[in-house]
């Protein structure tokens, strides 16, 4: 069975309430509802935080597991330390994942310091990019 992380970062917990013009109306507990049902096949270990030290202790914790999604929030643009943890977890699937289009926004959204150290990304599909996402970890896991 496919062990897969999902890892929510700053500010995703208020997801549905924070700009739903932006990022959608679905909550984080809706999201983890759809994926479940989504990919029965599949043992999930969600989790969100707003403390980047807590997120690098789940990257590490996702070592032995099938594939890493992480959507970062803001840390996309600036947290060396998630990518430093994430280029420190070899041989796992790793696919960073942004609901919005980060290209067509604000200029400092463009860049992203975590982007070398995943072997994905995806960007403006809203919560289907999360269901693309895990389904390429789980064919991964198959390969
Ligand atoms: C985001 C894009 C980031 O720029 C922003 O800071 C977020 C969400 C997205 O999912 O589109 O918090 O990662």
């Amino acid at each position: 069975m496919a062990r897969v992380f999902v890892l929510n970062g700053v500010n995703l917990g208020a997801l549905g309430t924070r700009r739903p013009e932006v990022y959608g109306t679905m909550t984080l507990k809706d999201l983890e509802v759809l994926l479940r049902e989504r990919f029965p096949e599949a043992d999930f270990e969600f989790r969100q935080t707003d403390h980047e030290g807590e997120m690098v202790g789940y990257v590490r914790e996702a070592k032995a597991s099938s594939g890493i999604v992480i959507n970062p929030g803001a840390w996309t643009h600036y947290s060396y330390a998630i990518h430093d943890a994430l280029e420190a977890v070899e041989d796992v699937p790793k696919v960073e994942i942004h609901l919005t289009n980060v290209h067509r926004r604000e200029p400092w959204r463009r860049h992203s310091v975590i982007s070398p150290a995943v072997n994905a990304v995806v960007a403006g599909m809203g919560v289907f990019g999360y269901e693309a996402a895990v389904g390429y970890i789980i064919k991964q896991s198959k390969a």
